[in-house]
């Protein structure tokens, strides 16, 4: 299988332990990284600005997204302009409403407006893929998360949604269209026939299907032309985290709850 060797979408992997995490640096197949603070949490991180920084000292020349955890809008500001000043190469997730359903369409706008690298996350709709295009700079770089796989848990193909989220970014040439939550390597494929920029494999600890996905995927990497000792290790095969005690981060709703379904309307 050499399939993968050639797709042009490219893989983050998405999780939070800092030894597969270099690990899988050494894979060139990963492009760049996503944590978010429920992950960090499951993974066990105590103090979000350490795992952070030990995460940039040993990842500094690939695309990583942080997450910001507070839930108003000038908190998220604070954070994220903090967060973004960590490294060159840090993106901030932003998600795409906080946990009272507020479009975070300002925050997303004066970021971008500032040069911020936002990675706007949890977005489950169309409507709010249009209104994340309209907020941000076509100066700025920007991600676009759309939970495909959560879209999918309500019943609803997420293929055509992603489709048109190609489509509706096309007015924000710098921004890139992440394919997040995905279920089955086929997402993989999907992701790339539709000319979505980003896809993550998620490596964390407890999420049954996407460990059976990394489980492929890295069987898959495996049998392609990339170092032997470079093949990222299955979770269960990864030592503990060692992080510093401190304050662990926060649960946001965003992260751990599926909101409601967004796109198919009642059948009745
Ligand atoms: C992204 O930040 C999330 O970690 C992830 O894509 C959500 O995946 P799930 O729907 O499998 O929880």
């Amino acid at each position: 299988m050499t399939a993968l060797a050639n797709i042009k979408v490219k893989i983050f992997a998405d999780g939070a332990d800092l030894d597969s995490m270099k690990a899988m640096y050494q894979n060139p197949l990963i492009k760049g990284f996503t944590t978010n603070p429920t992950l960090m949490r499951k993974d066990g991180v105590t103090d979000y600005e350490s795992f952070a920084r030990d995460v940039i000292k040993a990842i500094p020349d690939r695309p990583l997204s942080f997450e910001v955890f507070a839930d108003d809008e000038s908190g998220m500001e604070r954070q994220a302009l903090e967060i973004a000043s960590w490294g060159s190469n840090v993106n901030v997730k932003i998600p795409v409403t906080n946990t009272k359903g507020k479009f975070m369409g300002d925050v997303i706008r004066r970021l971008s407006a500032a040069g911020v690298i936002v990675n706007v996350t949890a977005v489950m709709a169309l409507d709010q893929v249009r209104r994340i295009a309209d907020s941000l700079d076509e100066k700025t770089a920007a991600i676009v998360s759309v939970f495909a796989g959560r879209i999918a848990d309500t019943g609803v193909d997420p293929l055509p949604v992603m489709t048109e989220a190609v489509d509706i970014l096309k007015s924000k040439p710098k921004a890139e269209l992440l394919w997040a939550s995905p279920r089955e390597l086929l997402n993989i494929f999907h992701a790339e026939e539709i000319g979505c920029h980003i896809i993550t494999v998620t490596t964390g600890r407890s999420k049954a299907p996407a460990r059976r996905l990394w489980r492929y995927f890295s069987y898959s990497s495996s049998r392609l032309p990339v170092r032997r000792e470079s093949r990222a290790p299955f979770p269960d095969e990864m030592p503990g985290p060692h992080f510093r005690p401190g304050s662990a981060p926060a649960v946001r709703a965003s992260d751990s709850e599926v909101p409601e379904p967004p796109l198919r309307k009642s059948q009745g």
